[in-house]
Order: C-alpha cells, then structure tokens, then sequence
C-alpha cells in the first residue's frame, strides 16, 4: 500500500477500505506518512466525502490511534457533554458541577479556542493556580474524588486527531461533516462514558450555518456513537447571537459563576439547564425533563453545586477564593463602551464578527500556537430583543493594547444591528436527535 495510490483513489471519488483507511491512520500518526500527503487527503475527503463504512472505519482507526481511558473503577453513570464550538459558549463550567451534584461522574474533557470560537480549557485557565493539563491518572483520580474533572485532551489520547486536526486547521478542511463527526467521536469514545450529551451549534458563529447541516452532522455523530452502544442525544441550538453576554476567558469565569450562584442571562441558563437535564436522564438519575430540572434547580439553591465547582478547583490547582472574590480574576487595563448608533431594538448581534472581533483583542486564537490574554473580552450590554437608546452602550470592550482595539471596533459596529421594530428571536432550541 501506498498513500499517493489512496490519495489518487480518494481524489478521483473512490473509496477506501477500512484496512487502507487504518493503516494510513497509523502511519500518518508515525509519521511515515507525511503532512503534504495528508493534507491532499484531508482535501479529498473533503471534496467528496466520506460513506459510511469508511467513516466508521476512519473513526475506529482515530479512536485506537493512542490510549484508551480506563474509568472502569468509578461506579457511578460517568456522562460527559461537548459543544460543536461557538461564541460565548461557557455552558460546560456552570453545567458540569450541577451535574456532578446530582451524583453524576463528569468527566469533561474539553477543548481550547480557536479563531472566532472559544475554548473552555482557556476560560477555566484564567482562574489563578487551574492547570487542565492532567495526565490519564490523575485525570481518572480526580473524578473519582470529586466526581468531577475539567481537564484538556492527553497527548496519548488520540494522537491522531492532534494532529489531524491542526494540519486540517491550516489546510481550509475544517467544516467537513465526516471530518469533525469522526474527529469529535474518536476523542469522546476514549473516554470510557456510559453516556454523551452534544450541543450541536447551528447559526452565524458555528461551524454549520444551516439547520439542514447541523442535523446532518448531529445524526452523523449519533450514528457513530450508536455503532459502539454508546448513549447519545444532540441538542441544535442557536448560535446566531453570542450565549450570554460576555465574550472572552475570566469575563466568561465570572458570568459562569452567576449561573452556579442561581443568576446569570436568561440563554445561558437555558442551555445549561437543557443539556444538564439530557445528562440527568441518560445517567438514568430523572425519569423525564421536569424531573431533571428539580433536581439542578436543587443542586444550585442549596449550594451543593458551588461546592462542586470549589471542590474541583482545588483539586486541579486552583484557588476556590474566585467563587466569592470575581477581582481575583485577571483585569484587563482599560475599558471602552460602544456607544447605539441610533434608539430602537437591537435584532441582531452577530456572533461570528463579536468572536472575531474578541480574537483580535487577544481573546483567541488566529493559528493554534498564539498566546491568549486572558483579561480581555466583550460584554454585550444589549442583546438582540432589548432596547437602546442612541448614544447609550451597547457593549463594553476590556483591552491592554490600543492597536488591537482598533483592529476590534469595526467588526463589533458591524456586529449590532439596530431597528425601530423589534425582530421576533429565534427559538434557542431548534431540534433534537437521540440514539
Ligand atoms: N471540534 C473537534 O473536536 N473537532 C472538529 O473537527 C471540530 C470541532
């Protein structure tokens, strides 16, 4: 076998067998097969496709591409959640310690940011002393410990999607659906779960723009997972507005905390609570979503799910003071307000140009290896439904670098719109699909 003979084959709309697809997995992961090579593949597949029997076989060929999780020691229902990437999108950090309240093991293993998307991993990073990078034991000692653990992917887990994934970043084959189904599940069937909850995002911030994709690639996931007796159920949820209304790392920290203490927007408690419920009921721990909800409701009231959250904290290095003392969290320097062009109802507040316009101020990530600073970010004083008055702000910038707020006030003028009528919202919830 040969990789120009598969990447030939791939080219001109073949197809390639689950031994084929294995083995240039494996020697891509080696390194024998190099990075040019894979990148005309990545390009094929992207062109054409890939059918199901060599989705599953590139799946499969990913999953064993490093180790597996062994979390066979911890008894109760271990159920992780993973978003498809979007703006805003801080849903895991309140999500995962009401669960884990609930007596649910959570063993969320999270990404970082990267262009006009957000990663928890960088948010979580932002509180003084939190380290997620934990190797395999400590990762399993923690949850057992805590029921919880916030952690990045190990260097062992998935090698292949490593660097799959950065060579597809730089090569425009990102938004693939075979690509990020196979990418996102190989990572998540390591993990040893009974259960898996996906936000699939839908809308100007995500990856899949139109609903007919979106469910496309939630059916295909739930496909795969379906293949290895895994419980999966994706949520589609609408990413055409920022969820919440910061946008950055410690800005999200502190209105993540505000959902844990029983506040926070109104979205954002949706989704959180949305998807917590899906968990509930696949840990088998509610019998229906009314039942579920009590249950976060309960956890956040009584402070059981705070706890969670400090408990965690410590365990991973960080300091629990943050929960009650926000200022402990980074500041950036300065602040500007983006005042309304004009009185009315704001309809839109485009997600995609308020992540791009957050990466320019340092935010995110433009190419994977970039710094981020973890004090900046946007607060969206008004989000799309609310009324503004000319002159009053709209948003509210935190910055340390003058020439990068430069770079981020145009994208953010363009990303309100403003009306004299108010636009209907489109529901949060656009749709479902379960294993
Ligand atoms: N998230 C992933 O883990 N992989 C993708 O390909 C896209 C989003």
């Amino acid at each position: 076998m040969t990789a120009i003979d598969l990447i030939e084959r791939k080219r001109d709309g073949g197809r390639l067998s689950t031994a084929e697809i294995g083995w240039l997995i494996k020697n891509y992961t080696s390194g024998s097969v190099t990075d040019y090579q894979m990148a005309a593949m990545l390009m094929a597949a992207y062109i054409h496709g890939l059918d199901r029997a060599e989705l599953f076989a590139w799946t499969d060929a990913m999953l064993h591409s490093g180790d597996l999780l062994d979390l066979s020691a911890i008894k109760a229902p271990k159920i992780d959640k993973h978003s498809t990437g979007g703006v805003g999108d801080k849903v895991s950090i309140p999500l995962a310690p009401m669960v884990a309240a609930c007596g649910v093991a959570v063993p969320m293993m999270s990404g970082r940011g990267l262009g006009h998307t957000g990663g928890t991993l960088d948010k979580l990073e932002t509180i003084p002393g939190f380290t997620t990078n934990l190797d395999p034991n400590t990762f399993a000692r923690i949850l057992s410990d805590t029921g919880l653990v916030l952690g990045g992917q190990s260097k062992t887990l998935v090698p292949a999607d490593q660097k799959l994934y950065a060579l597809r970043d730089a090569t425009g084959t990102v938004p693939s659906i075979p690509l990020i189904a196979s990418s996102i599940m190989s990572k998540k069937l390591a993990e040893d779960l009974d259960g898996l909850v996906l936000d699939v995002k839908v809308g100007e911030g995500a990856f899949m723009e139109s609903p007919d994709q979106a469910l496309e690639l939630a059916e295909t996931l739930v496909g795969i997972g379906q293949a290895y007796d895994l419980k999966v159920v994706a949520l589609l949820t609408n990413m055409d507005a920022p969820l919440g209304r910061e946008v950055g790392n410690a800005n999200e920290i502190a209105e993540s905390i505000a959902v844990l203490a029983g506040g926070g927007p109104d979205d954002l408690v949706e989704i959180t609570y949305a998807l917590g419920s899906e968990m509930l009921q696949l840990a088998g721990m509610a019998q229906d979503d009314e039942a579920a909800r009590r249950l976060l409701r309960a956890a956040v009231d009584s402070g059981a799910a705070m706890e969670k959250f400090a408990a965690v904290i410590e365990a991973q290095g960080g300091d629990p003071r943050v929960l009650d003392h926000p200022g402990l969290l980074p500041k950036a320097r300065y602040q500007q307000e983006l005042p309304a062009s004009r009185t009315g109802y704001v309809t839109l507040c485009d997600a995609r140009n308020v992540g791009v316009a957050a990466m320019r101020l340092g935010a995110g990530r433009e190419r994977k290896e970039d710094e981020i600073d973890p004090a900046v970010g946007i607060s969206i004083v008004a989000k799309p439904g609310e009324q503004v008055d000319e002159g009053q702000p709209i948003a509210r910038i935190s910055f340390n670098d003058e020439g990068r707020l430069a770079m981020a006030l145009p994208l953010l003028k363009r990303a309100f719109h403003i009306a004299s009528i108010p636009a209907g919202q489109p529901p949060l919830i656009l749709g479902e699909v379960r294993s």
